[in-house]
């Protein structure tokens, strides 16, 4: 017997914690077995597009994927959604090959997010399995690009890494700043405050995030110092840069970043290959760092490779999309979570 789970049934229930946990769990199996990962699959008609993660995890007994559909659209330098449906989780028993369970929408697992704006919570916690991994143990101060969705959870994922006491933020509009500033103070107990130029987010900050819609750089290299950590989520598709008519793949941090990382983190390679993601494409055409210099979350998690090295190292980790093996790992969580507590329907 399977359950279809409405995902508004788990609102509550699932801790940020918890879900790093699930999340790099499902790294470290995709580290163990890469072979039952994929990168995830867009399929694309104007400005229409399907999305599909797929992954197993034969330690957590899950597999299947996750699958999402979006309308999107172009206003100045950023993307935005017209439209976007409600994620579905399909999870199965990896062991027995029987379906364990359909989840329908994003886990509900900040507090903050409505319901409208409900996808895409999955993202940050990903950014901080990534992040735990290679940032230095004593980041306090947290550098934020952008005031939208992405960075609140940011915020709150990076925060609950790492001991964060102090948060500067940027974003273009000064509104978007003093919005996000007198909201997240609700929700967190730190030193919240925005800035006006945007190098100001970067000088002096021990871990930097950058969580925006931008399609040219919000961070830039020269602003770095050494020991500060960079997390970016931004990525592009070759179909949003012919749809959108963007004369330049979307970038989030420029090459100079690149350049002054000791180490760079990846959740697989391949998705940026495939994408030609141009935060990491255009820095290895022209030279700067190759493929074989960036690592991955699975090769870190499973110790076939070493993370940061010194406290004075840069380390970058381009999120470069999530992937169906953390979906599954909450997918394991999830319904653990509505088995014990008998949410969702049998079917
Ligand atoms: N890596 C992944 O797995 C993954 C998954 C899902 C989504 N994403 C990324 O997340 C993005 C959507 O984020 P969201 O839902 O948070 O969007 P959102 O709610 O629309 O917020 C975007 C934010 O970016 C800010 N921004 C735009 N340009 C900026 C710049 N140059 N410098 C600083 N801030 C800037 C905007 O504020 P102002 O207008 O005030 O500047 C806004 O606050 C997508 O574009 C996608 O690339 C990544």
């Amino acid at each position: 017997m399977a359950l279809l789970i409405d995902s508004r049934d788990l609102a509550g229930l699932i801790s940020v914690e918890d879900a790093i946990d699930a999340v790099r769990k499902g790294f470290t199996d995709q580290g163990n077995a890469p072979s039952f990962s994929a990168p995830k699959t867009r399929i694309q008609y104007e400005d229409r597009r399907i999305t599909v993660h797929p992954g197993g995890c034969p330690s957590l007994e899950v597999s299947g994927m996750f699958i999402h559909a979006e309308r999107f659209t172009f206003k100045g330098d950023a993307q935005q959604y017209n439209g976007a449906g409600r994620r579905v989780y399909v999870a199965y028993n990896s062991e027995t090959a029987e379906l364990r369970a359909i989840i329908v929408g994003s886990l509900p697992i900040y507090p903050f997010d409505t319901f409208e704006e409900s996808f895409g919570t999955e993202t940050s916690i990903t950014s901080a399995v990534g992040t735990d991994l290679i940032a230095r143990s004593d980041c306090k101060v947290l550098g934020l690009y952008g005031t939208g969705l992405q960075a609140r959870r940011h915020l709150v994922a990076m925060s609950t890494i790492r001991p964060i006491e102090e948060v500067r933020v940027y974003s273009r509009s000064a509104e978007n700043r003093e919005k996000f500033v007198a909201e997240m103070k609700t929700h967190c107990d730190l030193d919240i405050r925005g800035v006006d130029n945007p190098q100001d987010v970067a000088i002096g900050a021990d871990l930097i995030c950058c969580a925006t819609n931008t399609n040219v750089p919000a961070l830039y290299g020269e602003w770095l110092s050494p020991g500060q950590h960079v997390t970016s989520i931004v990525n592009s598709t070759k179909g949003v840069k012919e749809q959108a008519g963007l004369a330049k793949t979307r970038r989030e941090i420029d090459d100079e970043v690149v350049r002054r990382a000791d180490m760079i983190l990846v959740n697989i390679r391949e998705q940026s290959i495939v994408e030609e993601h141009g935060d990491l494409c255009e820095p290895i055409e022209q030279g700067i760092t190759s493929w074989d210099d960036i690592v991955e979350l699975g090769e870190i998690l499973t110790g076939k490779t070493k993370g940061r090295t010194s406290d004075e190292q840069i380390t970058l980790f381009k999120q470069n999309s999530d992937q169906g093996v953390g979906f599954m790992g909450l997918a394991g969580l999830a319904c653990d979570i509505a088995e014990s507590k008998g949410i969702g329907i049998e079917i």
